[in-house]
């Protein structure tokens, strides 16, 4: 059976429109994007999967004025009219509390931009480089109540070089973010 997937968004969603790309044009990706929900209507990411044909949602967290319990249950509520059977994280940039991701055990994947365990959280691009590392990268996981910290699925590395900052192994990394994520869906459906 072909899963429902949500796809949760903070900003631009570059990552988002990967994963809806894979869904909709290889036939063997046992998928179908249903949701694309944002936590901000300004949230770039809304207009490109309205242009790709995906319903969208924006649930505001500021009126819940860091009430993030009363914040998740409209969350909640919004996501289960659609009823996915997957969530997938792709720059959600609000903590999630044990309660929502409960819910969603097994089912919620997300990105992070390093290679898990190493620098869970905000800052990994310049936390790798502060650090002398030669390698920097991103994973995908399932998302568990630790922050970050859930069963790695895929990783994806790349080279850091003397000349790089920040922002240019942001961008770099963000190339194999493109590649992985839709990757491991697909194969997450697969089995
Ligand atoms: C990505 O680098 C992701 O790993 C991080 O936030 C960025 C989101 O980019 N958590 P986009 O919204 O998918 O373009």
């Amino acid at each position: 059976m072909t899963k429902r997937v949500a796809i949760l968004i903070s900003g631009g969603g570059s990552n988002m429109v990967s994963l809806v790309k894979i869904m909709q044009q290889d036939a063997q990706c046992n998928a179908k994007p249903v949701l694309v929900l944002a936590n901000s209507d300004t949230a770039g990411g809304l207009a490109k999967a309205a242009d790709l044909g995906v319903d969208t949602q924006v649930v505001d967290h500021r009126p819940f004025k860091g009430d993030r319990v009363a914040f998740e249950a409209v969350l909640h509520d919004v996501i289960e009219k659609y009823s996915p059977d997957i969530i997938c994280l792709a720059g959600f940039m609000r903590v999630l509390t044990p309660s929502f991701i409960d819910k969603w055990t097994g089912k919620m994947l997300n990105i992070h931009p390093s290679l898990l365990p190493k620098y869970k959280g905000l800052h990994t691009h310049q936390r790798a480089i502060d650090a002398r590392d030669m390698v920097a990268g991103c994973s995908i996981h399932v998302v568990t109540s630790e922050l970050d910290g859930g069963p790695v699925l895929a990783q994806a590395k790349v080279a850091i070089t003397p000349d790089d900052t920040a922002d240019t192994l942001a961008a770099k990394v963000l190339v194999q973010e493109h590649k992985l994520y839709p990757a491991a869906l697909k194969e997450f459906v697969r089995v």
